[in-house]
């Protein structure tokens, strides 16, 4: 049963098309992430369902009930938005309580209310102070309890966690995770964070210059990306050319001549050109072991990432190539110069024509 329903919906400022034809629909109780990079579109999309912002054209529906054009009040939402701040001279307990009093709530329910969500978010001890007496995060915390404390009918959040530092956020994200069992609240979240949306999501919506180019489950954009922009920029993956010839049905791949039987005659273009993508993860110095395809490459440089080490390589015929590795602590024995590499067929993927 679809709970939002958004239908077409365009939003022009002059020239510029911010949205173009969105269609999406959210499940009840769904966590559905808005992913894309910075000017795709969300927030004016985030604002459209708030009612902040008025669609060109198309509809917003909340159950059968067409929203487009109710007042932000009457939606009853909660909001967490990138500088939608706390209060400053109201306590934290004033804070959650805000929208309690204005909605005219009995003096007795706003306070067993307000320590039922000062429990939910783990700040009883800080129910007097005042924001600027909070960190960051236990302002973001107060920020999720005042949007949460009337039991919206959804919560829209806009990159909520992109003024914290890292290990903050990482919490943050478990911590919203938890929220959102707990409540059982439908999410809609903005974020330009692939990793925080494949951390957090039921479903991601990728956002590409207005439009909406792939939904579906995280592992499920990971792993089949409908396009060079998800495949790229959203799964981090190599992108390379290969040519493929209809006739023999063999393809030029980063310099091998190869029979690819399984690969899908309805992905190829008219000239024979294909774009394909190879994991990072999956391109491993090394021979070949059975089953795998070898690959003759140039090392160009090495950077370490923390998490392990990025060999930048170049194929014979030109292209760049990223592989990762895990490393131990005296780092990778590689040096700059011919490299051989192994890559099990499973990890090559093809995009779908017209689409790349
Ligand atoms: N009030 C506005 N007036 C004019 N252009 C706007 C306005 N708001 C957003 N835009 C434009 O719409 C596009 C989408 O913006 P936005 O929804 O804020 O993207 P995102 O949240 O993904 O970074 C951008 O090109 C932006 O410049
Ligand atoms: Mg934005």
């Amino acid at each position: 049963m679809t709970f939002l329903t958004i239908d077409g919906l365009e939003k022009s400022y002059g020239k510029v098309r911010a949205l173009e034809r969105i269609s999406l629909g959210v499940a009840e109780g769904e966590f559905v992430t808005l992913l894309g990079p910075s000017g795709s579109g969300k927030t004016t999309l985030l604002m459209s369902v708030a009612g902040f912002t008025e669609p060109t054209a198309g509809r917003i529906l909340l159950g059968d009930q067409d929203i487009t054009r109710l007042d932000p009040e009457d939606r009853d939402f909660g909001f967490v938005f990138q500088g939608y701040a706390l209060f400053p001279h109201l306590s934290v307990a004033d804070n959650i309580a805000f929208p309690l009093r204005v909605r005219k709530w009995p003096r007795a329910r706003i306070q067993a209310r307000v320590e039922e969500m000062l429990a939910l978010v783990g700040l009883e001890a800080m129910a007097r102070r005042k924001p600027a007496q909070l960190s960051g995060g236990q302002q973001q915390r107060v920020a999720l309890a005042r949007a949460l404390s009337f039991g919206p009918r959804m919560m829209l959040l806009d990159e909520p966690l992109s003024a914290l530092d890292r290990s903050l956020r990482d919490s943050m994200q478990q911590e919203l995770k938890r929220l959102h069992r707990e409540t059982g609240v439908t999410f809609l979240y903005v974020t330009h964070d692939q990793e925080e949306a494949y951390a957090m999501s039921d479903r991601i919506a990728v956002f590409h210059r207005g439009r909406l180019v792939q939904s579906g489950p995280p592992r499920e954009i990971y792993a089949r990306p409908a396009n060079s922009f998800v495949a790229g920029f959203i799964g981090g993956n190599n992108l390379f050319t290969a040519r493929h010839d209809p006739h023999s049905g063999e393809i030029d791949l980063l310099g091998r001549r190869l029979r690819l039987g399984h690969l899908d005659p309805g992905l190829h273009c008219a000239d024979g050109k294909v774009t394909g993508w190879i994991r990072p993860e999956a391109l491993r110095p090394g021979p070949a072991a059975p089953g795998e395809l070898e690959l003759a490459l140039t090392l160009e440089d090495i950077s370490f990432a923390g998490t392990g080490d990025r060999l930048f390589l170049r194929s014979p015929d030109g292209q760049p190539l990223i592989a990762s590795q895990t490393s131990g602590p005296t780092g990778p024995a590689f040096r700059p110069g011919p490299i051989t590499c192994a890559v099990h067929p499973d990890d090559i993927g093809f995009l779908p024509a017209r689409q790349t």
